[in-house]
C-alpha cells in the first residue's frame, strides 16, 4: 500500500482527493495537513469511514509529521505560497510529490526540480489532472501544426473564488501551442486586451491571446479558437465535476509510487498520452 500525506486536505480539491484516497484499497492515508479544522477527523469531514481516524494536523508542524508518519507520496492542492514551502519540505525528506496547486513561481519550480534530480525523488506537477484536458492539450498541438499562420486565442472561465489568472491550464495550453509553432511562449502571450486601440498582431507566431473570465461557480472551461481566412475551429474542454480532477490525482499518486526516473513527470505521461 502507498502511504500518503494530503496537503490542503480540507479544501475543495483536497476534500475530494481525501475521500477517494480513504476509499482506495491501494492507498493508506497516514497524515492530512491544513491550516483549518486542525484536530478534526478527516473521515468525518469528508464523509467517509476512516478506521485509522486520521486527524487534521497543523501545516506549521509538517517536518515533524513527515518524520513521524514517513509517507511515500505527498499530494498537494493548497495555495501557491503553501505549496512552495510544504513541497520543498517533502522532497527534501525524500517524499514523492503530486502537485496540483497552480500559480507556482518560476523560482520555486527551478529549486524543486533541482531537489528532484539531486535527491532522485520523482514528482508529478500538473495544472489540470483531468484525463480529457490532457487529451485536449494533445489535440491543440496537432491542430496548431496544420494552421501555423492562423490566429489562435485561448479563453478560459472559472469560479469567482479562483486566485490566479489566467488559469494554469490556459498557460499550459498556450505553451503547448507555442511549442508546436516553434516560438517562445513568453514573447507571444498577450494577456487580455485593455480598453483602447489594441490591434492584434496577425498570426499566432506573433501573438497568442489568453483571456480569463471569473464568474459564479464555473468549475473550469477552456476554449482554443483557431481562426483562419473565412473559417475557424473551436476546441473546447469543460469540467463538470471536480471528481474528474481528483480522480486524476489518485492516478498520479499510484503512478508515482512505481516511478523510478528522477524527474518531474507530466500528467500526459501519467495517463500515457504522448
Ligand atoms: N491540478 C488540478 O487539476 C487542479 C484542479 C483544481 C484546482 N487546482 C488548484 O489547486 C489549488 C487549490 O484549489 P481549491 O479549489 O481546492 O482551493 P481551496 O481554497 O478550496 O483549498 C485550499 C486549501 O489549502 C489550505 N491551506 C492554506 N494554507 C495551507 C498551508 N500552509 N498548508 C496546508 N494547507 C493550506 C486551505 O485551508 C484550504 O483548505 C489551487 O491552486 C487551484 O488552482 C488544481
Amino acid at each position: 500500500m502507498t502511504k500518503i500525506i494530503i496537503l490542503g486536505a480540507i479544501g475543495s480539491m483536497g476534500s475530494l482527493v481525501s475521500k477517494l484516497a480513504l476509499e482506495d484499497k491501494q492507498i493508506n492515508v497516514v497524515a492530512a495537513v491544513d491550516v483549518n479544522k486542525i484536530g478534526n477527523e478527516l473521515g468525518s469531514l469528508v464523509g467517509v469511514e476512516d478506521p485509522n481516524k486520521i486527524k487534521i494536523s497543523d501545516a506549521k508542524k509538517l517536518q515533524q509529521i513527515v518524520n513521524d508518519t514517513k509517507p511515500d507520496v505527498a499530494v498537494d492542492f493548497s495555495t501557491a505560497k503553501a505549496t512552495e514551502i510544504n513541497c520543498l519540505t517533502c522532497v527534501k525528506s525524500k517524499i514523492k510529490c503530486v502537485i496540483g496547486t497552480t500559480g507556482l513561481s518560476q523560482e520555486f519550480l527551478s529549486e524543486f526540480e533541482k531537489q528532484v534530480k539531486s535527491l532522485k525523488v520523482p514528482a508529478v506537477i500538473s495544472s489540470n489532472m483531468a484525463t480529457g484536458v490532457n487529451i485536449f492539450f494533445k489535440i491543440a498541438s496537432i491542430i496548431t501544426n496544420y494552421v501555423k499562420d492562423w490566429d489562435i486565442e485561448v479563453i478560459e472561465a472559472h469560479h469567482n473564488r479562483k486566485v490566479d489568472s489566467p488559469s494554469g491550464t490556459a498557460l499550459t495550453v498556450g505553451k503547448v501551442i507555442a511549442e508546436a509553432l516553434g516560438v517562445k511562449y513568453d514573447t507571444v502571450a498577450k494577456y487580455g486586451r485593455a480598453f483602447g486601440p489594441n490591434k492584434r498582431q496577425v498570426g499566432a507566431k506573433s501573438e497568442i491571446g489568453i483571456h480569463a473570465i471569473r464568474a459564479g461557480d464555473i468549475v473550469g472551461d477552456h476554449l482554443v479558437l483557431f481562426a483562419g481566412p473565412g473559417e475557424r475551429i473551436e476546441l473546447k474542454h469543460q469540467v463538470h465535476s471536480r471528481n474528474a480532477l481528483a480522480t486524476g490525482a489518485i492516478k498520479a499518486i499510484k503512478f508515482l509510487a512505481e516511478a523510478k526516473e528522477s524527474k518531474i513527470y507530466s500528467m500526459q505521461e501519467v495517463l500515457g498520452i504522448k
